[in-house]
Formats: structure tokens, C-alpha cells, sequence
């Protein structure tokens, strides 16, 4: 593979390409690097790259017409720009470079390029994430340390880039041990000293889940699981926190649109709605709250009929009967007579429309729930215009608000509840 790396600093590769891997694979001649600087493309006498930005503001741009002739002097190739304003690079990109006999890195220095470089010049651009370093040389080093160990030839076995980190695409590695087997009181998991293979590979696998689900939500959350893979993680509190989140739907107490603390009644709509909801993510449970008597029998009834005729017709779980959904329900004459029965401490975390002091995130809540495997999680909804103030003040967290760019924020809790329950546990982020 050949790289051709546009930089007015060539000398800030030299010790990075010489050393390790990437020294030996240039030796060997599977990967060539070539420079080519801007400042050989200037026409007056100063050599100058960058001059000041039109509309002004602060530093120097760098000039269209060297760094074009630079990267056109490379003959061809995949031309990248390297600029914070680019896709982040992920494995799937760094590999698809890796699939090219040529590449052209394109270095930005100062406050970056003229726009038309990119328009006249460039195939793609990537960042290296969201920060900004001073030039586009330590982003296209790590670019070519990237790309470089998936050329055959570099990495000594192949293997060890097919199940590292995102090889995959959407979780992180599971955790790697050498000897000794007991260091300084902490042992290797006796699995991986007991020399089965398939319980190796399986245990391996379910903590790449684990450790994804509780650093990286937002990773696993882009797909669903492979049939494979579920069957590995069924029931994990960790990679499936919805197998251990409850809706509580409370009713009392909430306030009114004067902001009285009231009771409200009950909707059927709340009632089937946030039960389809729970369903579809998987939630342990439904938990609703209202200390009116006849409002809970009439929710057990509502229940019973769809139950009654589930029984009749015998429909198989996962067909979309609604008695499917209601048979999670449970009713509660209050909030804590709910959470008492979701289980020993669970996690209470409130939404709410309004802004409260110190929200929690959706990723950072899910993250918190990978720390705390054995807690379950209550998540609760008031009706009518919200949780009481003194309940808000009672909950372990509360949760972001859900918010769009209008005005306007009054969702129905069962809209609310849908949201919320997507963020947390839906695919396709
Ligand atoms: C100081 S930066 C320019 C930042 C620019 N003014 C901005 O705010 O987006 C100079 C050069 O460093 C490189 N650079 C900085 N941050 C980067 C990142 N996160 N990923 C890739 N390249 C980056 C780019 O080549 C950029 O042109």
C-alpha cells in the first residue's frame, strides 16, 4: 500500500514511522510512505501557505492554490483530509482505507484550509474525534498506524485484529489477562485457565456485551443482538437493562395545571399504551399507582378480560397479543408500595418535563445501571401536569427532559413514556 502524506512538517513523522511495526512494514516494503510538502508549490519569494481569513477573525487559513498543486502532485490516490469539522473515524472507515492501494492524507495547520480545498481536492474527511489538535499530523499518524496493521503482512497474526475492539463494529473487547494467574490478590477468571475452548469463546463474548453496554451504550444500542448472541446474554442485567427496568405510572402524587398536588384519574390509553411500550423493550414490569380503590380493580379487570381471552385463543408470546403486553401490569395504592415491590433498592429515577438542577443523561444513566448490576431501576411518570415537587425531591435521579427545538413541551406520558423508553433501550441510535 502506498501513503502519500501532505504536510508542511514532514519531519513530525520520522520517529513514528521508523519505530515498531510500522518501521518493519515499511522495511519490508508492504507499506510506503511518501511526503509531499505545500511550501514546494508557492511562487513568491516568502513561500507563503497561509494568509488571513476573509471576514476576519482570528489566525491565518491555509492557501488553495499550494495545497491543491500538492495534493495533485501526489497522481491520483483516495485523497482524505484530515479537519475536526470531519466523520470520526471508526473502524469500519479505517478499514475501508485499508482496502485502497492509495491513499493521500491531507494535513491542515493554522485555523485549517481554505473551503475550496476540500471541494476541489478531497474524497473524504475525518476527525479524529472532538477536539482539535494544532495540525493534521498526529491525526494522519494515527490513521496509518490504524490502516497500516490491517495490511497483511504487517501484524504478525491476522486473527488478532478480528476480534480486538470494533472489529465488529459495535463492542469493545473483552478483557485480556497474561500470567501471572494471581497478581497482587486479584485472579484470572478461572475460565480462562481451564483450557475449554467454547466456554473461552463464550464467556469472551458475553463480556465484550457487558463491557459495551456499560461503557458504550450508544454502541450496542445502534442494532439489535444476533439471535447468537442474545441466546449468550438472556436475562444479563448488564447488556439488557430493560430486563430489570419498571414503569411506574403514578397518579397520585401529581400536580394539576395550577400546580395543586392532586389525584388523577386513570386512562385506558396510559394503561395499554405504556404496556405495549414496556412489552416491545423488554421492561420487567408495569407498575401503576393510584390510591383510588375502584381505579385499581378497574385496571385488574381491564387486564383480566385481555388475559382471559390471551388463554382462550393461545397465542404465543412475541405475536403482538395485547394480553401480552398487560400481563406485566401490576397496581399499587402508592409509589412506595411500588417500589417496594419492584425489589430490593431499586434505582428511582423520575422524569419530568421540567428542568430540575442536576438531570441525569440517557447514556450516563445507562452507563450508572452497568455499575450497579443487582439494582433494579424504577422509572417514573406522573400524569396530569407531572410528579409532584415532593416526590421530584425524593428520587435518586431525574431525567433529562425530553426536548425538541419549539416552544412547545407538554407530550402525553404515554408519548413520553415512549420516547424515554427508546432512548434508553432501543435500537438504532
Ligand atoms: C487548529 S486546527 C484547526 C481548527 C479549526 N479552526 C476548527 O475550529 O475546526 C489545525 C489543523 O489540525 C488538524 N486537526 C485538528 N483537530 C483535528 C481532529 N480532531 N481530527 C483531525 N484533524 C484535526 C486539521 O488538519 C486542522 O486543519
Amino acid at each position: 500500500m502506498r501513503i502519500t502524506v501532505v504536510t508542511l512538517f514532514p519531519e513530525a513523522f520520522e520517529s513514528a514511522l521508523a519505530a515498531s511495526l510500522l518501521g518493519k512494514a515499511r522495511a519490508a516494503g508492504i507499506v510506503a510512505v511518501d511526503f509531499v510538502n505545500p511550501r514546494d508549490f508557492t511562487s513568491d519569494k516568502h513561500r507563503s501557505v497561509d494568509d488571513a481569513p476573509y471576514g476576519g477573525g482570528p489566525g491565518m487559513v491555509m492557501k488553495p492554490q499550494p495545497l491543491v498543486d500538492a495534493i495533485e502532485s501526489a497522481g491520483g490516490g483516495h485523497r482524505v483530509l484530515l479537519t475536526p469539522v470531519g466523520a470520526p473515524l471508526d473502524q469500519a472507515a479505517v478499514r475501508a482505507l485499508a482496502a485502497r492501494p492509495h491513499i493521500v492524507l491531507v494535513c491542515g495547520r493554522y485555523e485549517g484550509v481554505d473551503e475550496r480545498v476540500s471541494r476541489l481536492a478531497i474524497d473524504q474527511e475525518i476527525s479524529l474525534g472532538d477536539f482539535v489538535l494544532s495540525g493534521g499530523e498526529f491525526a494522519a499518524l494515527a490513521v496509518i498506524d490504524a490502516v497500516s496493521r490491517l495490511i497483511p503482512g504487517v501484524l504478525g497474526e491476522m486473527a488478532s485484529t478480528v476480534e480486538e475492539s470494533f472489529s465488529d463494529g459495535a463492542s469493545l473487547e473483552y478483557p485480556q489477562y497474561t500470567r501471572p494467574t494471581e497478581f497482587r490478590g486479584l485472579a484470572v477468571p478461572d475460565v480462562l485457565v481451564g483450557g475449554h475452548h467454547e466456554k473461552v469463546r463464550a464467556w469472551r463474548r458475553r463480556e465484550s456485551l457487558r463491557r459495551t453496554a456499560a461503557r458504550r451504550p450508544d454502541l450496542l444500542a445502534r442494532r439489535r443482538l444476533s439471535p447468537a448472541d442474545r441466546a449468550l446474554v438472556d436475562g444479563d442485567p448488564v447488556v439488557l437493562p430493560a430486563s430489570r427496568a419498571h414503569v411506574v405510572l403514578a397518579h397520585h402524587p401529581v400536580l394539576d395545571r395550577t400546580g395543586a398536588v392532586v389525584t388523577s384519574s386513570i386512562t385506558n390509553l396510559d394503561v395499554h399504551d405504556i404496556a405495549r411500550s414496556c412489552a416491545t423493550y423488554g421492561l420487567a414490569g408495569y407498575e401503576i399507582v393510584t390510591p383510588v380503590g375502584a381505579q385499581r380493580e378497574k385496571i385488574e379487570h381491564m387486564a383480566r378480560v385481555w388475559l382471559d381471552e390471551l388463554a382462550q385463543e393461545g397465542v404465543q408470546a412475541g405475536h403482538g397479543h395485547r394480553g401480552h403486553a398487560l400481563a406485566p401490569i401490576r397496581v399499587h395504592e402508592s409509589i412506595e408500595a411500588a417500589l417496594a415491590a419492584i425489589g430490593p433498592q431499586p434505582l428511582v429515577v423520575a422524569t419530568s418535563a421540567r428542568e430540575s438542577p442536576r438531570p441525569i443523561g440517557y447514556r450516563e444513566l445507562l452507563r450508572l445501571l452497568g455499575r450497579m448490576p443487582d439494582r433494579p431501576l424504577a422509572l417514573l411518570f406522573g400524569t396530569g401536569h407531572g410528579l409532584a415537587d415532593a416526590v421530584i425531591a425524593s428520587v435518586d435521579h431525574v431525567l433529562e427532559p425530553i426536548e425538541g427545538q419549539s416552544d412547545w413541551n407538554h407530550l402525553s406520558v404515554r408519548s413520553a413514556a415512549a420516547v424515554i423508553l427508546d432512548r434508553l433501550f432501543g435500537t438504532g441510535a
